[in-house]
């Protein structure tokens, strides 16, 4: 992980939670996404990789023994709950397919990667590792925004995001080259938030592209936001896509 991206989910752990948390009803529209598409078993063994605060894996955990949690931020995985389900293993998408032996099982019926794979560097070789870690049936589900995105955003920061942001088509490549059948859906939760929450989200950098913005250009961000939402609440559609691989 860059310096960069450390340092951004160090700071931000302890709020991350409050921040992405939104309300108990994304949580559970996100949660029902994700297991509709990895269709856990209670036999299952399940992988979290760049699970962060384990707000996805301690759903897992409700429908199988235990899920693996993977991350490379040490204070992340301190807000883990106390848990016995939940096996922190403190590493990188990376580390973990160069063959070390750092997993407690070497096989794995569902592995899930939400919102991580943009902070991957080779993406095709992390896929193709991660494909080698299913067991025969396995699935591997790659949760990610799409390229643009709909968010309430000052207008370099949209800019920015599309240059940065991975497309879900290339994910969904890379899984095939890997041997995987892969199949690309997309949905959508409608979101409101008071406008001074949202900004106060964006002052706090909540999403790691604001964190290569400085101080000036998010108070100049902010006053533009400030300036375009006159109205007490911010509404847009939170889309995701789900790149999702099965193994033969
Ligand atoms: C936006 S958070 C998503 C956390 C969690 N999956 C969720 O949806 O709530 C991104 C996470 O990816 C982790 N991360 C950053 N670089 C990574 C890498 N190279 N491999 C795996 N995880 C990484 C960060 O530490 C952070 O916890």
């Amino acid at each position: 992980m860059c310096t960069e991206t450390h340092a951004h989910y160090d700071r931000l752990a302890p709020l991350y939670d409050q921040n992405w948390a939104y309300s108990s009803d994304f949580l559970e529209w996100m949660s029902g996404c994700i297991l509709a598409r990895l269709q856990v078993k209670p036999e299952n063994r399940v992988l979290d990789v760049g699970c962060g605060t384990g707000l996805y894996a301690r759903r897992l955990a409700e429908r199988t023994g235990s899920v693996v949690c993977v991350d490379p931020s040490a204070r992340m995985l301190e807000q883990l709950p106390d848990d016995p389900r939940l096996v922190a293993v403190q590493a990188s998408a990376e580390d973990l397919v160069v063959g070390s032996p750092l997993l407690p099982v070497d096989r794995f019926e569902a592995i899930l990667v939400k919102e991580a794979i943009h902070h991957v560097t080779d993406r095709g070789a992390v896929i193709n590792g991660l494909a080698r870690l299913l067991a025969p049936g396995g699935r591997l589900l790659v949760v990610m925004l799409p390229t643009r995105i709909d968010y309430p955003l000052f207008q370099k920061a949209r800019e920015r995001f599309t240059e940065l942001q991975p497309d879900p088509e290339a994910i969904a490549t890379a899984m095939a080259d890997a041997g995987l059948a892969e199949e690309l859906s997309y949905d959508e939760f409608p979101l409101a938030f008071p406008i001074e929450r949202y900004l106060g989200m964006v002052r706090n950098r909540y999403m790691s592209l604001l964190s290569t913005f400085g101080d000036d250009e998010i108070a100049a961000g902010v006053e533009e936001i400030q300036r375009r939402y006159s109205g007490k609440r911010v509404e847009f559609k939170d889309r995701f896509a789900f790149v999702l691989g099965t193994a033969p």
